[in-house]
């Protein structure tokens, strides 16, 4: 039996942070022991919304590929590459924008969020609203079966699903039907208990050195009910807690759990241990991060070989795809 494939995307956005960690890389890390697997940097998506800024996306993607590699993607296990650079995914984009009907993507409901959210820029753009067809392109290029994505992602890879079916239906089959794969995963907010994210300036990244981590474990948010010292806690509001929960060993967890609810351990002190045991666990991936930022040729050769891999498997799609279409 052949393995079966898995892909998944991230746009550039510089260093990851802890949130990134939990909630995809460490999947990410882990499915590439069962499946074979298709991670890339998705730069034209990131140009969806930073059109008008366009400078930081390349040092992104080298920022996003050290993470990548100082966690533990490998490029023997999977491929790594680079959206922009396998231009196949723009002729796939253009020739399904043909039989994609203009409802399907009016309706996507993240199109109206985020140019709600968003509404300090001008997303009234034709590539904006293309946005879960280039996702399309970039998924069934690779005739992936399996997609790890979060939740607000969901209706992206269900499109994909319709899409694929319609040209299979069309022409003839050549896209397997790609399914969203969802895994439970914790969620870590920020050291000011928002959403953990870049832009709220609150994220403990992947790359901070010990003394910052101990500072920002420092400021954390903890139960606003526990004003003094010997006041019982209550962990299950804690984020300091809920960082435990991923980073910290079982018996340190029932420790902390029974010892915040008597009050007999302080916010301070149980920070101080948070913190150590943070500093321990990224320990061994700051040190592959150094020894690939020692050796950045190295992460451009694996860019590149990266690459190239992507390239054969699209074009070979790409073949097929304007056969089945007739204009080869
Ligand atoms: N839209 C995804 C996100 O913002 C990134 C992405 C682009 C992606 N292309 C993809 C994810 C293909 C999965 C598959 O997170």
């Amino acid at each position: 039996m052949t393995m079966q494939r898995v892909l998944s995307g991230m746009r550039p956005s510089g260093k990851l942070h802890l949130g990134n960690l939990v909630g995809a890389l460490e999947n990410w890390r882990k499915l590439q022991e069962d499946y074979e697997c298709f991670f890339f940097a998705a730069d034209w998506h990131a140009l969806t919304t930073e059109y008008n800024g366009t400078e930081i996306i390349k040092e992104s993607i080298r920022e996003m590929f050290l993470d990548w590699l100082s966690v533990g993607l490998s490029p023997e296990k999977s491929v790594l590459f680079i959206q922009s650079q396998i231009k196949e995914h723009a002729e796939l984009h253009l020739l399904l924008s043909m039989i994609t009907p203009l409802p399907w993507l009016e309706r996507v409901p993240s199109y109206k969020e985020q140019q709600q959210e968003l509404a300090n820029r001008d997303l009234s753009t034709y590539g904006f609203l293309g946005y879960p067809l280039l996702q399309t392109a970039d998924i069934i290029i690779y005739k992936a079966d399996k997609v790890p994505v979060g939740i607000d992602q969901v209706p992206h890879v269900e499109l994909s699903r319709e899409i694929a079916r319609r040209f299979n239906f069309f022409y003839r089959p050549v896209f397997p039907l790609p399914e969203p794969m969802l895994t439970e995963v914790p969620k870590l907010l920020g050291i000011d208990g928002r959403k953990m994210s870049k832009s709220y300036n609150n994220a403990v990244y992947i790359s901070d050195p010990p003394l910052e981590i101990r500072q920002k474990v420092g400021q954390m948010f903890t139960d606003p009910n526990r004003i003094k010292r010997h006041d019982p806690g209550n962990p299950d509001i804690c984020n300091v807690f809920a960082f435990h929960r991923v980073y910290s060993s079982a018996t340190t967890l029932e420790r902390v759990n029974s010892e915040c609810r008597k009050g007999t351990i302080g916010c301070v002190e149980d920070k101080k241990n948070l913190a150590e045991t943070l500093v321990d666990y990224l320990g061994p991936i700051n040190e592959r991060r150094a020894y690939y930022l020692r050796n950045l040729d190295l992460v451009e050769q694996i860019m590149a070989e990266g690459c190239q891999r992507a390239r054969r498997v699209a074009s070979e799609t790409m073949e097929e795809v304007r056969a089945a279409m007739k204009i080869s």
